[in-house]
């Protein structure tokens, strides 16, 4: 059987308030809620997450240098750090790991300052507005995408394959 694709998932500032933090905005649903039911996505599709959450921003890129070459690819909830944080664009970069950046909220129908990303250029895409499906899309995405490099050459992947 294939080895299991490894998913580092990672959720920044405020984030561990969820289903309390402006349940409006974001929901009822806790950040723990998110991470098991991304742990039983996981499993189903043959993957396994580790996560972490931290609201310092040297930690989130402590976690992300520790996870060069450990991980399949990232799955990044940047919170507010994704409209201004550098140094977490240039970790993500420089982690070289495919990273879906996601947001429970639709950030392009919110204020301004929430519509400038300075992660989504390193980022292999970006998925937005859909609340805790937002997770489980971007985790689809990245074992989808794992699975396609890890096929032999020749193996085909045309439609019906
Ligand atoms: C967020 C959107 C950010 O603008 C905000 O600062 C957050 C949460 C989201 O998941 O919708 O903290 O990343």
């Amino acid at each position: 059987m294939a080895d299991p694709v490894k998913i580092l998932v990672l959720d920044g500032p405020n984030l561990n308030l969820l289903g309390e933090r402006e349940p409006e905005v974001y929901g009822r649903t806790t950040l723990a809620d998110i991470h098991g039911q991304l742990a039983r996505r996981a499993q189903e599709l043959g993957a396994i997450i580790d996560t972490f959450q931290s609201n310092h921003e040297g930690a989130l890129i402590d976690r992300l240098h520790a996870a060069r070459g450990q991980y399949d690819g990232v799955i990044f909830n940047p919170g507010a750090f994704t409209h201004y944080s550098i140094a977490l664009r240039d970790a993500v970069a420089a982690c070289g790991l495919p990273t879906v950046e996601v947001h429970l909220s639709n950030t392009q129908a919110r204020e301004d300052f929430r519509h400038r990303s300075v992660i989504a250029p390193v980022a292999a895409g970006q998925i937005a507005g859909f609340g805790p499906l937002s997770y489980r899309l971007a985790l689809e995405a990245l074992v989808a995408m794992a699975r396609e490099d890890s096929r032999p050459p020749g193996a085909g992947g045309g439609s019906g394959s």
